[in-house]
């Protein structure tokens, strides 16, 4: 494990918004009059009030932070109107043939032909995963890290658990495909930010890495960046320090390269990543079809999507925009565009819906540097916390008092030179907690059924039967069981046990003998 206290081969983390500005080192007049031309000289209101140490910190916070910077960034983000309001059939089309698939209609021959593919690059060590664990989850409402989160499952296994598992297989599966003697490792970067690093690091200490090994578990952090009114005034959290927030899941690029973990990724020889969000509990960390498609398209860069359920279910879409691969927000898309069929399949023009679940080549990573004074940065409004500069009180606002400034992810699809696009099986595979317990969509039940369902399933698939017991609750509906990721990654090396045999819930399987046992 790589950590904030043991950096190894990873430097210290240097937030993307923390470049040092040309002013002689924390002098008072010097910086106020460059934040006083930056028209930030609010900063520095309460300077006066503050202790020796305060005054001191407040120094050091403005002397690092690049102020001219953050007001370039408030008016691209603010001046920019999204081109997608007018004209949108000439600007916006479906997404080329050749650069999309779907596991909903490709045969197995051709799933297994990729993930052949997709196992042989983990054999060979050339595949790690990113995980983007810096969000602050504020719709779950949980203080502790999404990842962290149990929801409910018999094993009460939280979300960092299943993926750590789901690795753990995958390298023995890659293992046994390829009969390698070698150990198989798949690095797992996990990028936290300010509000999760802390918590993050000390959750996978106590539980001892999930069974991986610590020197494959690499945390980084993410940048952040101030908090602004919607005039574009940096707030303050207190009179001595200024509100910052991460700066989104896009920040994940800056943070690679300024984190050393791209480094850390050539010293590995790695050659291909995944990366995912922390809140699908569906993910298939890794996932060799996955990899293997992307590889055999010799893609630089690829999106897993799902179909959109309906014209107007409110996702972003994977699309064309200017004839550069883009994700178009639900409402930046008007009705014909977003009803519009293709006359091939049926389908949804316009309906690969995005979940944030990437392909790329380490390359293709190095290559972000070259273009991201071009990416653009999406205001979010929130409430903020902050500092009422009037009253010197710290007041927690009712109303949306402000704005972050956040990068996507998915920013960097225009400067692909070749893109995949992988249509997966929404039940399969996107299960999003984003929501509080009992809100009814995309919360820890829905999270936990999505699970279950799919556990039934696999035994369906292997032939086996799943007789509901009459003690089972089946909350939400699902029979409850769970069958652990140590014994089946998707489904696999289960048709040997359990073809013409029933089992009954719930139940809990931990391994094949637990399994075994429970067969009749
Ligand atoms: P969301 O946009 O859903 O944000 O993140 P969130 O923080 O989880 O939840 P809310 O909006 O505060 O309720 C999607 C994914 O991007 C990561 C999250 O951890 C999640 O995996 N993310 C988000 C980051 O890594 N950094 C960020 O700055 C924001």
């Amino acid at each position: 494990m790589i950590a904030a206290t043991t950096p190894l081969s990873i430097k210290t983390p240097k937030p993307v918004s923390s470049e040092t500005s040309p002013s002689t080192p924390l002098s008072y007049h010097l910086i106020k009059e460059r934040y006083q031309a930056a028209g930030q000289g609010h900063l520095l209101t309460y300077y006066d009030d503050l202790s020796e140490a305060d005054q001191s910190a407040l120094l050091h916070q403005l002397h690092h932070l690049n102020v001219e910077r953050v007001n370039r960034i408030h008016q691209k983000a603010t001046t920019c109107p999204s081109p997608m309001l007018t004209n949108q059939s000439a600007l916006l089309a479906p997404l080329p043939e050749e650069c999309f698939d779907s596991i909903l209609e490709a045969s197995p021959d051709k799933v297994n032909e990729w993930q052949t593919i997709g196992l042989k690059q983990i054999a060979q060590n050339k595949v790690g995963v990113i995980l983007l664990a810096g969000g602050q989850g504020t719709r779950l409402g949980s203080t502790a890290p999404k990842g962290c989160y149990d929801i409910q499952l018999p094993s009460t296994k939280c979300l960092f658990q299943i993926q750590a598992e789901r690795i753990f297989k995958l390298q023995a599966l890659a293992r046994e495909q390829e009969g390698v003697t070698e150990e198989v490792i798949i690095p797992w970067y996990v990028m936290t930010s300010g509000p999760t690093r802390l918590a993050t690091v000390k959750f996978f200490e106590e539980h001892n890495y999930f069974g991986l090994s610590q020197d494959n578990v690499v945390f980084f952090e993410q940048g952040t960046l101030p908090c602004l009114t919607f005039d574009g005034r940096i707030m303050m959290e207190s009179k001595s320090q200024i509100a910052v927030a991460p700066d989104g899941n896009g920040g994940v690029y800056a943070a690679l390269r300024g984190t050393g973990v791209l480094a850390n990724m050539a010293e590995r020889k790695i050659e291909y990543l995944h990366a995912y969000c922390v809140d699908n509990c569906l993910v298939r960390v890794a996932d060799p079809v996955f990899i293997g498609y992307c590889v055999s398209k010799n893609a630089d860069c690829g999106a897993k999507v799902v179909r959109k359920k309906s014209p107007d279910e409110p996702v972003g879409v994977v699309c064309l925009r200017n004839a550069t691969f883009n994700v178009v927000e639900y409402s930046e898309i008007d009705d014909e565009v977003a009803n519009r069929i293709n006359p091939r399949n049926g389908q949804l023009a316009f309906g690969a819906g995005n979940i944030a679940n990437h392909f790329y080549t380490v390359d293709f990573l190095n290559k972000v540097e070259s273009f991201e004074g071009d990416l653009e940065y999406h205001i979010a409004r929130k409430k903020i916390k902050s500092l009422d500069i009037s009253t010197g009180e710290v007041v927690t606002p009712k109303q949306v008092n402000g704005m972050k400034l956040e990068m996507f992810v998915f920013d960097v699809f225009p400067f692909t030179q070749r893109m995949a696009v992988f249509e997966v099986d929404r039940r399969e595979e996107f299960s999003p907690l984003k929501n509080a317990p009992g809100t009814g969509q995309d919360c820890p039940e829905t999270s936990r059924r999505d699970i279950l369902q799919q556990h039934v399933r696999f035994i369906q698939n292997a032939g086996g039967k799943v007789v509901v017991g009459e003690d089972d609750k089946q909350l939400e509906g699902a029979p409850t069981l769970e069958i652990s990721p140590l014994v089946t990654y998707s489904g696999e090396g289960l048709s040997h046990l359990v073809s013409g045999k029933s089992i009954k819930t719930p139940l809990l399987i931990n391994s094949l003998e637990d399994l075994e046992k429970a067969l009749f």
